[in-house]
Parts: C-alpha cells; sequence; structure tokens
C-alpha cells in the first residue's frame, strides 16, 4: 500500500498545477482533499496496511495529503489574486442612486434689489455707475454745495479718515450723491442720465431702522429744459415698477444744499395691509451752485436729482422688519428670499 501514496500525490499536484480558474480548482479540490476525495479516502486503505507499516503508512500518507492541501491553498491563493471573488465584483458605485442636491448660494437681497433698480431705471435710459465709498471733502461737500459751518460735516456725524478740520479730509462717504459730482466732472458736455447704487456710512447706533452702513440709490439727470414734471414722472414711473401699478407718490417740500428746490419722496403702496405712505428718499433740482461747481453754465443746463434708501425699499417690498437682519449673514433668514 505504501508505494500507492506516492503516485497519487503526484497526480493531485499535476491536477492541481493544472488548473486555470477556481471553478476548475474546485472540481480537484473535491476530487482529491474533498470528504469523499481520493487522498482522503487513501486513509482509508490502512486496513489493509501490514501491522508493522502501518505507523510508516500513517505518516507518509499525512504528509502526503499535506503536501497536497498546501499546493491546492497555494494555488487559490494565486487565482484569488488573479480573479477577484464575486463578492468584490459587486458594483461598489451604484449610479442609479439620486444625487444629494448641491446646496445653491444666493444673491443676497440687498443684490437683488439693486439689480432690480438698476433694470427699472435702464428701461427709462439711465446708466449705472459706481464711485468710491472712500471720498473726499470735495466730492462728499463742497461741491454739493455743504459749506465748511454745515452740521452734515460734524465729526460725530461721519466716518472721518483723517483730520475733518486738516487741508484734505477723507471720510467714508456719507451719500451717494458724491457720484453725481464724479460723473459732471467726467463729462464735459451734458446730456447724463445716470443712476449710482452703492454703500454709504454714518455713525448710527444699530436698531431696526438705524445701521452705521446702508445703501443708497441715487439718480441725476441733466439736459437743457429739464423740469419738475420730468422728475416727478420719473419717480412715478419707478414707484410702480416696484410696487406695482397702483402705487403712488407725492412730493413733500423739503431742505437739501444741492437741490432748489427740493422734495421728500413719498410714496403709497398697498402691500396687503392697506395703502399707506412711506418716506423713501430725497430729490429736487440740481442747484445753480452744484452746476458752477463741476463748470456747467447754469444758465443752459438744468437736472433733477434724487438720493433713495435701498434697505427702506427692500424692507418695505418684502416685510423685512429689523434692518440688523440684512446684514447678520444667518443662512436662515438669507435663504427666504
Ligand atoms: N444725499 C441725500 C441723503 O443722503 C439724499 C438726496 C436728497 C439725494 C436729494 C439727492 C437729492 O440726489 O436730490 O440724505
Amino acid at each position: 500500500m505504501l508505494e500507492k501514496i506516492e503516485p497519487l500525490k503526484e497526480e493531485a499536484l499535476a491536477a492541481i498545477s493544472a488548473v486555470a480558474d477556481s471553478d476548475a480548482l474546485e472540481q480537484v479540490r473535491i476530487k482529491y482533499l474533498g470528504s469523499k476525495g481520493a487522498v482522503k479516502g487513501m486513509m482509508g486503505w490502512i486496513k489493509d496496511v501490514p501491522k508493522e507499516q502501518k505507523r510508516d503508512f500513517g505518516q507518509q500518507a499525512n504528509a502526503a495529503q499535506k503536501t497536497v492541501q498546501e499546493a491546492f491553498e497555494a494555488k487559490k491563493g494565486s487565482l484569488g489574486s488573479a480573479k477577484p471573488q464575486a463578492s468584490s465584483l459587486k458594483p461598489q458605485l451604484d449610479i442609479t442612486e439620486p444625487a444629494t442636491a448641491p446646496v445653491l448660494g444666493r444673491r443676497h437681497i440687498i443684490s437683488q434689489t439693486i439689480d432690480e433698480l438698476i433694470e427699472v431705471f435702464a428701461r427709462m435710459g439711465f446708466d449705472h455707475h459706481e464711485g468710491p465709498e472712500v471720498e473726499d471733502d470735495r466730492h462728499n461737500f463742497i461741491a454739493l454745495n455743504i459749506p465748511q459751518t454745515h452740521p452734515a460735516r460734524d465729526p460725530l456725524d461721519n466716518f472721518y479718515l483723517s483730520d475733518p478740520f486738516g487741508p484734505s479730509p477723507t471720510l467714508l462717504r456719507s451719500q451717494t450723491s458724491t457720484v453725481q459730482i464724479r460723473v459732471m466732472e467726467k463729462t464735459p458736455q451734458p446730456p447724463i442720465r445716470i443712476i449710482s447704487t452703492g454703500r454709504v456710512y454714518r455713525p448710527d447706533e444699530h436698531d431696526a431702522t438705524h445701521y452705521s452702513m446702508f445703501h443708497q440709490v441715487e439718480g441725476l439727470y441733466v439736459d437743457k429744459k429739464v423740469s419738475m414734471v420730468d422728475l416727478k414722472t420719473t419717480l412715478y414711473q419707478f414707484a410702480r415698477a416696484m410696487f406695482g401699478q397702483d402705487a403712488e407718490i407725492d412730493l413733500v417740500p423739503s431742505y437739501f444744499p444741492f437741490t432748489e428746490p427740493s422734495a421728500e419722496l413719498y410714496v403709497k403702496m398697498d402691500l396687503g395691509k392697506g395703502p399707506e405712505w412711506m418716506e423713501i428718499g430725497g430729490c429736487g433740482m440740481v442747484d445753480p451752485a452744484v452746476f458752477e461747481q463741476v463748470g456747467y453754465d447754469p444758465e443752459e443746463w438744468t437736472g433733477f436729482a434724487f438720493g433713495l434708501g435701498i434697505e427702506r425699499l427692500a424692507m418695505r417690498k418684502h416685510a423685512i422688519k429689523d434692518i440688523r437682519w440684512l446684514f447678520e449673514n444667518d443662512v436662515r433668514f438669507l435663504r427666504k428670499f
């Protein structure tokens, strides 16, 4: 019986080394190493082995079985690395799964309002200009006919960046009217029809309606024979575009150094709670003193100007009760618009 061990071992080893895939290897395993396989079955021969050889036979049969088992494991390992097991062939990425929607940002409600203003006034032929937020004394005050002694220049009412009483004070602009001057200086020959939007700064305690930074939209129209009727018509069309066809406006006499006559602009709007009047800014006919500052002949040129608070417009239109919410960057608030 002893001599039959070696050929069987060789046969099994040859079969193992010949297989090319794991299915064939499994067949070989069943044939030789399975519980009814030939190598396992070898142990059954022991009953026919003479007594004095039983010990040798057992040892050799065990060694042969071990060798075949090892060859099998080695082969399994090499096939395994060449061909992945079925479980790792499953798709790792399920392309049919719905993707998580990307979180999109949006324009701030003040930016959206500015875009709307630019569009409404563009339809009436107004170009959009911007000016610097750091201004000098000339553009913020002097050329706008605001004399040295005027209370609007008070250091407590402005963010001066240099000595307010020095030779060339600079400050964060307190109004967008500065851009009227800048545009006229760059335009030797009117007509001019522009709006300007942007931030302005005034030291203010912060509460529901005050903030030390806010936005204005400024308008300027310069041409021959511009009248108060043109101003009123323009503002009326603007109010209707912004607040609906039923909006009405009223000009209430007022005073600004750079316009004469001057008025406060009131808009009557109905935002669902019945009609109400609200003051949204100032306006008037450009003061001849301003034209002289930029070298325009006041006998030849006429014009109107206006300046409105953008936060006021936006807060009214969208029922925002507290100006501070606009600048706190709380996404729960920002996502509402
Ligand atoms: N600049 C003024 C302010 O900030 C608003 C204003 C009033 C602008 C009358 C104008 C105007 O252009 O004509 O209070």
